[in-house]
C-alpha cells in the first residue's frame, strides 16, 4: 500500500497537477525565428499543436493506476480520444479506474466515450496494434512483444512511442562515500530496488560502487543486515507489517530468476541473503520471492544484463568512475540512471557519458516526478511521453507560415515565372539571391542586390 500510494497514487497527482499548471502554455502556437535570409525576413513561421484524432496506448500491468491514467489524462488534454489496452493481468483494476475516468468526463460535461478500454489476450492484439484508426501508439512493455506491436503498427504507418524497460544503475563515487558516509545511500538503494518488489522499470538493477574497496565491502555488509530483515507477505489484511508484497508473475519467471542467481554465484557473484523463492506460511498461494543480494556481480553474467523486475539487489565494485561508466553502459538497456558523488561538475560530466534516456544526479528516478519527457536509449525504446515534448507528441504539430505584414507578399518575380523567357537571366538573378541572403562578405552581399535589382524584369 505504502508503495502503491507513491508509485501509482502520487505520481499521477503530480501529472494531472503539472498538466493544469503548464500544459496549456506547452500547447500554445510556438513562434520559430524563420529564415535567415534576408530576403524572406517578412515571413513569420509558427508551430501550431492540434489533435491528432484517436490514440492508442497498450500498457502493462506494473502500475496499473499510473500507467493507464498517464495516456488518458495526456490524450484528453491534448483534445485526442483514446482507446487503452490494458494487460490481462489487471483486468479488473483497469475498468475500475477506467469507470471513474468517465464518471470525471461526464461531471465536465465531456462525452464519456473519448475514453475507451479493450482487453484481450497477447494473440488478438495484433489487431489493436495494426488498427488503422489509431493516429499514435504509446507501448509500454518488453522488447519482443514492441517488435511485434511495432511490425504490426507499420501496416497502417501508426507512429508509436515504445518504452521498454532498462537496466538502471546507479554509479556511487568513492568521494560520495568518504564524505557522507553509508547510512543515507542505503537508503536510497534500498527503496529504489525493492519498492513494488523491484517491478518498476525505472527501479535500480545494478549497483556500481567505484573507487575504494573498502568503503565497498562496508556498504556491502550494511546492505546484507538490511535485506536481512525485509519482512515479505500481505498487506491486505493488516494482520502484520510488512515491507514487501508478492510479485505479480510467479511460476516460470521465478524459476528463471533462481537459475540467473545460480549462475551468478558460478560466475563468481556471492549470494548474501535470498535468491529463491519464498512459500509464505499465510498464503501459500502467493507469488513470494525472497529479497536477494548479490555482491561481487561479474558484468557479464545474465543478472547483470537482464531486466530483473523482481527484488534481487546486484552490486558491483569498479576500480575507478570510467570503469564504472564503462560498466553501467555495456548493457542493451539505457532508460534511466544515477550518479552520486559530491562534486556535482564530475557527476555532470559522468552523466554525459552515461548512454541513457534519463538520468539523476544524488538522485533515483526523480527525473520521472519531475514531469520531464520520459523515454529510453538504446534498446529501452524511443520517443517520449511526458512533459512537454509528450504532450506535443501527441499532436499534429502544424507548421504554419504567413507574411508579418499586410502590405508585403510573396510575389513570383517576373525573370522566375513560367514559361521563363530568358534562361541566362533567371540563372544569375537566382545565383545573386543566394549571394546576397547568405554570402558571408558584406560586400558581395550588397553587389548581389545591385544585380538582383537590375535583373528583376
Ligand atoms: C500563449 O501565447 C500568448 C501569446 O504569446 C500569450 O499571450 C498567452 O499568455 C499564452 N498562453 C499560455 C497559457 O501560456
Ligand atoms: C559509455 O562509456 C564509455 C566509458 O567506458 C564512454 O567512453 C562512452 O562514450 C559511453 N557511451 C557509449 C555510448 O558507449
Amino acid at each position: 500500500m505504502v508503495d502503491a500510494s507513491m508509485g501509482e497514487i502520487m505520481v499521477t497527482l503530480e501529472k494531472i497537477n503539472w498538466l493544469l499548471a503548464n500544459g496549456e502554455s506547452a500547447l500554445n502556437d510556438s513562434v520559430r525565428p524563420g529564415p535567415a535570409s534576408m530576403f524572406m525576413k517578412y515571413k513569420k513561421a509558427e508551430v501550431h499543436y492540434e489533435p491528432l484524432g484517436v490514440v492508442g496506448a497498450l500498457v502493462s500491468w506494473n502500475y496499473p493506476f499510473h500507467n493507464m491514467l498517464g495516456p488518458i489524462v495526456a490524450s484528453i488534454f491534448t483534445g485526442n480520444g483514446i482507446v487503452v489496452k490494458c494487460s490481462e493481468r489487471c483486468r479488473w483494476s483497469s475498468e475500475y479506474f477506467v469507470s471513474v475516468v468517465k464518471a470525471a468526463l461526464r461531471i465536465c460535461d465531456i462525452d464519456d466515450n473519448l475514453v475507451q478500454l479493450i482487453c484481450c489476450w497477447g494473440h488478438d492484439a495484433d489487431y489493436v496494434s495494426s488498427h488503422p484508426g489509431f493516429d499514435h501508439l504509446t507501448f509500454i512493455g518488453s522488447q519482443p512483444v514492441a517488435k511485434r506491436v511495432v511490425a504490426k503498427a507499420s501496416e497502417s504507418l501508426t507512429p508509436v512511442v515504445v518504452e521498454l524497460g532498462g537496466k538502471d544503475a546507479i554509479i556511487i563515487c568513492d568521494d560520495y562515500l568518504k564524505k557522507k558516509g553509508i547510512a543515507g545511500i542505503s537508503s536510497v538503494l534500498m527503496r529504489g530496488t525493492f519498492q513494488s518488489a523491484g517491478q518498476n522499470c525505472i527501479g535500480i538493477e545494478r549497483i556500481i560502487v567505484s573507487g575504494d574497496r573498502a568503503n565497498y565491502e562496508k556498504l556491502v555488509e550494511n546492505l546484507a543486515q538490511r535485506v536481512s530483515k525485509l519482512r515479505v507477505g500481505s498487506d491486505i489484511d493488516q494482520s502484520e507489517e510488512i515491507d514487501m508484497g508478492a510479485i505479480i508473475m510467479g511460476g516460470a519467471k521465478f524459476d528463471e530468476l533462481e537459475s540467473w542467481i545460480s549462475e551468478a554465484v558460478q560466475d563468481g557473484a556471492r549470494l548474501l541473503h535470498g535468491g529463491k523463492k519464498y512459500i509464505h506460511p499465510n498464503y501459500p498461494q502467493g507469488h513470494y520471492f525472497l529479497p536477494t543480494l548479490l555482491a561481487d556481480v561479474n558484468p557479464d553474467s545474465k543478472i547483470a544484463n537482464s531486466e530483473v523486475f523482481g527484488p534481487v539487489m546486484s552490486i558491483m565494485f569498479a576500480e575507478n568512475d570510467m570503469k564504472a561508466i564503462e560498466i553501467a553502459n555495456s548493457t542493451d538497456y539505457g532508460l534511466g540512471g544515477s550518479i552520486f558523488s559530491t562534486d556535482f561538475e564530475k557527476a555532470e560530466r559522468l552523466s554525459k557519458i552515461l548512454k541513457t534516456g534519463n538520468i539523476a544526479i544524488n538522485d533515483f528516478a526523480t527525473f520521472y516526478v519531475c514531469q520531464l519527457p520520459f523515454g529510453g536509449a538504446k534498446g529501452s525504446g524511443y520517443g517520449k511521453f511526458g512533459g512537454e515534448e509528450g504532450l506535443r507528441g501527441l499532436c499534429n504539430e502544424k507548421s504554419v507560415c504567413y507574411d508579418k505584414s499586410r502590405f508585403i507578399s510573396t510575389a513570383i518575380p517576373k525573370v522566375l515565372d513560367y514559361p521563363i523567357a530568358d534562361g541566362k537571366k533567371s540563372w544569375k538573378f537566382v545565383s545573386a539571391m543566394n549571394k546576397g541572403g547568405y554570402d558571408y562578405s558584406l560586400w558581395q552581399r550588397c553587389k548581389a542586390i545591385w544585380t538582383l535589382a537590375t535583373n528583376a524584369n
